[in-house]
């Protein structure tokens, strides 16, 4: 059947970025055959304003019921003041807890032409694909005991590092079966040194590794990973660690690469019955009110979050690499919207001006 495909554009330029994103799925279904039933929808402050929630009942049971989730983003200052049930956000970490997404997927690849952007050496960094597993619901952010409390004539501040044996498992599992669709590499960081959970951890990712005889598993303490992704990003091909780990990892990660208007990303869950992860979409970046309306949104780190549905949710592997190919030679050809462009300057394309020059691209694939 059609695989589905649920479009939530949301705020501020994430409907910009959405429309050209729209130009390419248009582009598969009448060039490469490649149907899907789109639906979209409202998230954020958008479904505020016309719901008084930031997530309808009927968006969050068609979010379940659909192969894909493609979100733009959500949040602006007109939204700042709502209370906090209702604000924006709650809308996206409605969609992750309800969806049980517990694999963010935060690749950091580098185009050639943009290697001077990165933060790092040229060589350093030139065609870099790697792959951050961040476990995303669970661990420091959510153990009990938290809180502050009264201790002798003093406070004290807990949160509690906390990882059951089937979290770390679907976390692993997810991580390995990307690897075998990639470069069959997967390093597990943790501090196993000075930490149970770390202990654990490295137990059952090694565990569940056996499973995955093909992919070479090694284990790195997770300060050494921060150093090594800067000193030899290149080693590495998938990247599996926990959320605290991850939060700042993929953070460091994303700096190799350049602009903010560049990442994709991905969250996955169980698989649904037809074996199919669910999976969310999105880019990293945010609403970026300072931009918005204005037509020079980067929409790149949009288009590359459909490639990575097409290669995770939909198997359409080739086909991802074939949008991802257009994009390399769209931005070899010098065309930058305003993010990218160096103090050299020069003049950027615009949002539809990058979109349609991805479709050109694609036209000559
Ligand atoms: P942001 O990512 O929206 O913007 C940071 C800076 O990067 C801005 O200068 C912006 O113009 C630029 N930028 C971001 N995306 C770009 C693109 N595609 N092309 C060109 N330039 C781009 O982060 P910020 O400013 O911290 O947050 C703005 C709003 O977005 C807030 O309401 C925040 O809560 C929300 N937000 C939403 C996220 C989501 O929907 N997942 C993630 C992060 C922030
Ligand atoms: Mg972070």
């Amino acid at each position: 059947s059609t695989p589905s495909l649920l479009i939530l554009p949301g705020d501020g330029i994430g409907p910009e970025v959405m429309t050209e994103v729209r130009k390419v799925i248009d582009w598969f279904g009448a060039k490469r055959d490649l149907a899907f039933d789109v639906s979209e929808d409202l998230v954020g402050g958008a479904a505020y304003d016309k719901h008084g929630v930031p997530l309808h009942d009927d968006t969050m049971a068609r979010a379940q019921e659909v192969d894909a989730v493609l979100l733009g983003a959500v949040g602006g200052p007109k939204y700042d003041e709502l209370d906090f049930s209702v604000k924006p956000e709650r809308g996206l970490l409605r969609l992750r807890k309800e969806m049980d997404l517990f694999a963010n997927l935060r690749p950091a690849q580098c185009f050639d032409a943009l290697a001077d952007f990165s933060s790092l050496k040229k060589d350093v960094v030139a065609g870099l694909d790697i792959m951050i597993v961040r476990e995303l619901t669970s661990g420091v952010y959510f153990g009990e005991p938290r809180g502050i409390f009264e201790e002798g004539n003093e406070r004290v501040g807990i949160n509690t590092q906390r990882y059951t044996e089937s979290e770390i498992e679907r976390a692993a599992r997810a991580a390995f079966e990307l690897a075998m669709r990639r470069n069959k590499k997967v390093c597990s960081m943790e501090k196993a040194n000075v930490m149970e959970s770390g202990i654990l951890w490295r137990e059952v990712a090694t565990r569940v590794g056996k499973d995955y005889p093909e992919v070479e598993l090694s284990h790195m303490y997770a300060d050494n990973g921060a150093m090594q992704l800067v000193r030899a990003p290149k080693q590495f091909d998938v990247i599996l660690t926990d959320n605290l780990f991850g939060d700042i990892l993929s953070d460091c990660a994303a700096m190799l690469t350049g602009s903010l208007g560049m990442l994709p990303s991905a969250s996955l869950g169980a698989p649904m019955a037809n074996g199919r992860p669910k999976a969310l979409y999105e880019p990293v970046h945010g609403s970026a009110p300072d931009i918005a309306g204005q037509g020079k949104a980067n929409p790149i780190a949009c288009i590359l979050s459909f490639a990575m549905a097409l290669r995770y949710s939909f198997d359409q592997g080739d086909e991802a690499t074939r949008l991802e190919n257009a994009i390399e030679a769209v931005l070899a050809s010098g065309a930058r919207t305003a993010d990218l462009m160096g103090p050299e300057g020069g003049t950027p394309l615009s949002t539809a001006e990058m979109g349609d020059k991805v479709i050109e691209a694609l036209d000559q694939s």
